[in-house]
This record gives C-alpha cells, sequence and structure tokens, in this order.
C-alpha cells in the first residue's frame, strides 16, 4: 500500500480562544463590537455547541476561527499554535458555512473530491462515496449544486467539510434547512462521524435540541459574550443565571417575580414557596425560576403556591397544564403525569423540591446560592 492509499494521520488538537474580540467598523457607522472578549478551552475530540440567540456573535466566532474574518483582539491556539497569522487555508479546519459556496460548474461528487484531489489523495473517490453514503446524499453526487434544494445543499457542504477529516471542524447551523426526520438522522450520523474520527469541533446553533444533543459541552452565548460553559446537565441542572435558564429548557422555565420571605419566596397572594439556601435577605426583590419538569400538583391545600387550572394539553408522554396564580395573574406551565389528568377549573396547590427551585437577582438577573 502507497502512503497516498492511507488516510493522513490526524491528530486530534486542543482550541482555545483567549480573549477573543471582534469590533465592526464601517464608514459612516458607530463601530459595533460582536464579540467582547470571549475564552474558551475546548480538549482534543471533544465537540463543543456555541448556543444563543440570533445575532449574539456565533457565525462572526467561528468565522474568526477559520481565519475568514479578522481578529479585533485575543488569540486562536490550535495545539500549541497560535494561528492568527495564518491564512484559511493553512490553518487545517474544515468548515461548514452555509455562505460557503460550491463550484457551480462542478457535480456535487467533483465539489466533495476537490481539496482532496488538490492534496493528490488517491483514495478520494471511495472516501467521497462513502461520506455521501452515510449523509443520505448519494443520489446528489451527480447532480450540479444550481439543482440542489437549501436542505440538499447543506448536506453537500457538511459532506465537504467531513471528507477532509480535518483535525478541527467548525459548522454553522450545519443542520437548518433540513426536515424534521433528516434533521435527526443527520445529527446522529455526524455524532457518530465526529466519534470515529475524533475531530475537535465547535457546532453553531439557535436550536437547544440540537446542542443538547450533540454536544460534549455547551457555550452559551448572549451578545458577544459567553454566559456559560458547561456540560449539558450543568446547564439545565445548574444555570448561571436567567438568561441561561430562560435560553435552555423545553418547555420553558418558569419565570416569577417575588419577594424573600423566610424560607421561601412570597410570590404575591398566591402564597410563599419554600426554596433551599439562603439567596438574598428577607425583603429582598428576586426572580424565581420554576421548571415545568420540577413541578408537582397537589389536590389539597398546602404551604405553597395557589392556583387554577386554565388549560390542560395530554402530550402523550406528559401532561402540560397552565395554571393561573390566585391573585397574581402570573401563568405558570406545569408537567404532570398524564394518568392524572387536570380540569380546567380546578384549584391546585404547586409545589417543588426547593433544591430544584432557583433564584435570580431581580436586577441582574445573576444567580443567587
Ligand atoms: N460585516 C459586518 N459588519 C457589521 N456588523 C456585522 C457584520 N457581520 C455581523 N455583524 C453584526 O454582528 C452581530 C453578530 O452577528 P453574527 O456573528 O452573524 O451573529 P449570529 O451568528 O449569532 O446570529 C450582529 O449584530 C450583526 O448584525
Ligand atoms: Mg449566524
Amino acid at each position: 500500500m502507497t502512503a497516498a492509499a492511507t488516510a493522513p494521520a490526524q491528530v486530534a488538537q486542543r482550541l482555545r480562544l483567549e480573549g477573543l474580540r471582534k469590533t465592526y467598523r464601517s464608514r459612516g457607522r458607530e463601530p459595533f463590537e460582536a464579540v467582547k472578549g470571549i475564552d474558551l478551552d475546548i480538549e482534543p475530540g471533544e465537540l463543543v455547541a456555541l448556543l444563543g440567540p440570533s445575532g449574539c456573535g456565533k457565525t462572526t466566532t467561528l468565522r474568526m476561527i477559520a481565519g475568514l474574518e479578522t481578529v479585533t483582539a485575543g488569540r486562536i491556539l490550535i495545539g500549541d499554535r497560535s494561528v492568527g497569522d495564518l491564512p484559511a487555508g493553512k490553518r487545517h479546519v474544515g468548515v461548514g458555512f452555509e455562505s460557503y459556496a460550491l463550484y457551480p460548474p462542478l457535480s456535487v461528487r467533483e465539489n466533495l473530491a476537490y481539496g482532496l484531489r488538490a492534496r493528490r489523495d488517491r483514495d478520494a473517490r471511495r472516501k467521497v462515496d462513502a461520506i455521501a453514503e452515510r449523509l443520505e446524499m448519494t443520489d446528489l453526487l451527480e447532480l450540479r449544486p444550481a439543482n440542489l434544494s437549501s436542505g440538499q445543499k447543506q448536506r453537500v457542504a457538511l459532506a465537504r467539510a467531513l471528507v477532509r477529516n480535518p483535525p478541527v471542524l467548525l459548522l454553522d447551523e450545519p443542520l437548518s434547512h433540513l426536515d424534521a426526520g433528516q434533521r435527526q438522522r443527520v445529527r446522529r450520523e455526524l455524532k457518530v462521524l465526529q466519534r470515529e474520527f475524533g475531530y475537535t469541533t465547535i457546532i453553531v446553533t439557535h436550536d437547544q435540541l440540537e446542542a443538547l444533543s450533540l454536544a460534549d459541552r455547551i457555550a452559551v452565548m448572549d451578545a458577544g459574550e459567553i454566559r456559560q460553559f458547561g456540560t449539558p446537565d450543568e446547564i439545565f441542572d445548574d444555570p448561571a443565571s436567567r438568561f441561561v435558564a430562560d435560553f435552555v429548557g423545553e418547555p420553558p422555565i418558569n419565570l416569577l417575580d417575588g419577594v424573600m420571605d423566610g424560607d421561601g419566596v412570597r410570590i404575591g397572594d398566591a402564597g410563599v414557596l419554600p426554596v433551599a439556601g439562603g439567596g438574598a435577605g428577607d425583603g429582598a426583590k428576586v426572580t424565581v425560576g420554576l421548571r415545568p419538569q420540577d413541578c408537582r400538583v397537589h389536590r389539597s391545600s398546602g404551604n405553597s403556591l395557589t392556583a387554577t387550572v386554565q388549560v390542560y394539553e395530554n402530550l402523550l408522554e406528559y401532561g402540560l397544564a397552565t395554571v393561573a396564580l390566585a391573585g397574581v395573574g402570573r401563568r405558570v406551565v406545569v408537567q404532570v403525569d398524564p394518568g392524572e389528568p387536570l380540569t380546567s377549573g380546578d384549584t391546585v396547590v404547586i409545589t417543588a423540591a426547593p433544591e430544584r427551585v432557583y433564584l435570580f437577582g431581580a436586577e441582574d438577573g445573576g444567580r443567587l446560592r
């Protein structure tokens, strides 16, 4: 076997961002700071999801790592090498960006093989066939880019990034145009491939389900900053702020204004919800975070929040009740066992294990412990 026929040995690389910043400057406009000093330390072979709302700076961050955008300040390290001064082509980073166009005159097969041929990879044909099969796109190989739907183009872009087996892989919303079933299958295959080949990966998404299902760790981003970096369980069970708690979780967390009162938080006339930990002094204004999954519903009266059932939805695996807190005019969504359905108009009491009730500062939204 010749050397060219074997896959190049790819050593998984550590990827570090240190104080990474980007300010966009254009004539006649105020400078705009899109990325405000990001630190991330990503292990070799790790899959990190960069999760945040539209406009928070995810694409800008990825483009800086790829070398497609200049860096205003800070460092990017791949392994021990600072790559800020290297052109995109020399960084050995695989990119799957929507804006990264395919060559129109070439077939999909030729587009996929292009980078491999440029490196005189004699195994190009077999590699292209293999990746095409795994991403369910064998039937697309002889087509031209102009004849592809947006979902098909997206899979071709993903395949092109993967076929080179890059040590670092950057993907920007790679599954956004796929229909639901295909998105799930391609997502799973992407994770299998990532585990098999061990590329250190950042996948940008605004879809929390995608982040939770794919990632070893999630970096939650907002307004150009990383708000929390942790495993999916850490992000869900131990949110650092009101923003993170609100952004991750389905159905969304209930956020209620209240006032510290003894060992609990008074939510207006609905009652006092027991909480664990000090939080803040008596009388301090706080925001309570209560996940629908953590709520328990009781039909007896009790020492907690009193509410009236407004709507009950049976979603087969679980039921969702929307209840109105007594005297507060605030709604709370609670998840219940479908074996014990609720009826509109029922009066109920809502409780939660005190350690599952999160407290946030009413002003800055920071977590109170
Ligand atoms: N070339 C540019 N010039 C000026 N502002 C830009 C440019 N590109 C992006 N921005 C702005 O920077 C912010 C972050 O953009 P982006 O990184 O694309 O966000 P995301 O990918 O999280 O949706 C947005 O407010 C966007 O309008
Ligand atoms: Mg984007």
